[in-house]
């Protein structure tokens, strides 16, 4: 996938005027073509698709894909209130959080859906609201990731109730009155999707030991090629053998279950960019490396830093002349060395000089696959960087500031200074 597709050359020059770089760009036509594509999920007996709002939460982001017609997967009692602020009815979103939200019951009071990820938290849930439906997540056994970071099922993974304590789960179902309708399993991040096929089987084996399951959620994790060249999954290929297996289910148990899934990445992958500004151009001599350091880094990416996870990197000579190819290890401008932006693939402390052009201060440079898990997971105000500006790139090519580059006073804010120290 490559970073200008969505931007022009003008737009580019543009952001770098207002709001300035670092900047994120949000395609809104990218958006609503991924929605369509995941509304098309193949399905025996109805879909809904949450978007799981970790991936990106703007507030707008939520706004331009509810309207496109998917619900919310909140990560969080926060992530919740955000979804409801964006505009989204509170029956749209289903919570499923680690943490259990200390406001969990005023959300749930209010009509946001709970998915119970622990014994601890269907205990609570029963407790609180005995006698309502609720669904739960297990960790069906097996699991599957971009890295091992990004794989949450299978032994290694705290995520949702292991597969074998699905007894405790139905006494303490019981012992509340609860009825459980909802089946909920998400392995992990770019998973394999012959292994995202075989653990959707595998919950839908647990499914058929819990006679009230009306839906079955198998979560997101659907790998987004970001690199020229890279694979991405295809969802008609990936879901053609779930919906076959669904209308199996429907025959030999004369119950028709409803599919959810929750993609973030491949929902908003593709629809970002991040537009910065090269602040300086090094080298360490003959058998070292030539370095380009930018105005941003792992305070708005920090996938390449955690991951050793590459995104397409264009350089756009300031002056608009042709340069001659050159390569640099691409660096952020934190005082940290782990703040990489081309590492090894796969490996966060290899450094890997990326084939760009002659670069020079001052030059733009754009980056690629920049939606999903970038301005939502970054080292936010390390070296006290302020947090980069939000721009969304509508359908007619116009320009909206989503959000604001932080200021310092309102990285200060919360600060208090005691007496003896003013
Ligand atoms: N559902 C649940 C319960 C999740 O925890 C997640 C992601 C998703 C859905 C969406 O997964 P996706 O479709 O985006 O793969 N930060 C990593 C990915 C870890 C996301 C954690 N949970 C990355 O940058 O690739």
């Amino acid at each position: 996938m490559e970073p200008l597709v969505f931007l022009t050359p003008e737009q580019i020059h543009r952001l770098r005027q207002c709001p300035g770089t670092p900047v994120f760009a949000y395609d809104r036509a990218t958006l609503e073509t991924q929605t369509r594509a995941a509304l098309a999920f193949p399905n025996a007996c109805g879909l809904t698709v949450r978007y799981a709002m970790k991936a990106c939460p703007n507030g707008a982001v939520i706004r331009v894909l509810h309207r496109a017609g998917l619900k919310i997967d909140a990560s969080s009692g926060y992530e919740a209130q955000r979804a409801l602020q964006a505009g989204v009815p509170a029956a749209d979103i289903l919570l499923t959080a680690q943490e259990l939200a200390p406001d969990f019951a005023e959300l749930v009071e209010a009509g946001v859906r709970f998915n119970a990820c622990s014994l601890h938290q269907l205990r609570t849930y029963g407790g609180r609201f005995p006698g309502s439906e609720v669904a739960v997540r297990l960790n069906p056994g097996l699991g599957s990731g971009h890295t091992s970071r990004t794989n949450v099922g299978g032994p290694a993974a705290s995520f949702g109730i292991w597969h074998e304590h699905l007894d405790q789960v139905v006494a303490v179902a019981r012992s509340c009155g609860l009825r459980l309708t909802f089946l909920h399993t998400h392995i992990g991040s770019g998973s394999d999707p012959e292994v995202w096929q075989r653990c959707a089987r595998l919950t839908l084996e647990l499914a058929a030991r819990l006679p009230d399951v009306t839906t079955v959620g198998l979560g997101g994790g659907f790998k987004v090629g970001r690199m020229p060249g890279e694979d991405s999954t295809d969802l008609q290929e990936c879901g053609a053998p779930i919906a076959r297996e669904f209308t199996r289910f429907a025959r030999e148990h004369g119950r028709r279950l409803r599919l959810e899934i929750e993609p973030g990445t491949f929902l908003v992958a593709a629809a970002g960019a991040l537009v910065c500004t090269v602040a300086d151009v090094v080298d360490t001599g003959q058998d070292g490396y030539r370095f380009i350091k930018l105005d941003a880094g792992m305070t708005e990416l920090l996938r390449p830093s955690l991951y050793g996870s590459q995104h397409p990197i264009t350089v756009i000579p300031a002056d608009g002349s042709a340069r001659a190819p050159a390569a640099y290890v691409v660096v952020g401008h934190c005082c940290e060395s782990g703040d990489l932006l081309t590492p090894e693939p796969g490996n966060p402390e290899g450094l890997r000089p990326r084939d760009l052009v002659e670069t020079r201060i001052g030059d733009a440079v754009v980056i690629g696959g920049c939606g999903a898990y970038c301005a939502a997971m970054s080292a936010t105000n390390y070296n006290s960087f302020p947090q980069a500006a939000e721009v969304l790139v509508d359908t007619d090519g116009s320009l909206h500031t989503i959000r604001q580059r932080q200021s310092l006073v309102q990285i200060l804010a919360n600060e208090i200074v005691p007496a003896g120290l003013v």
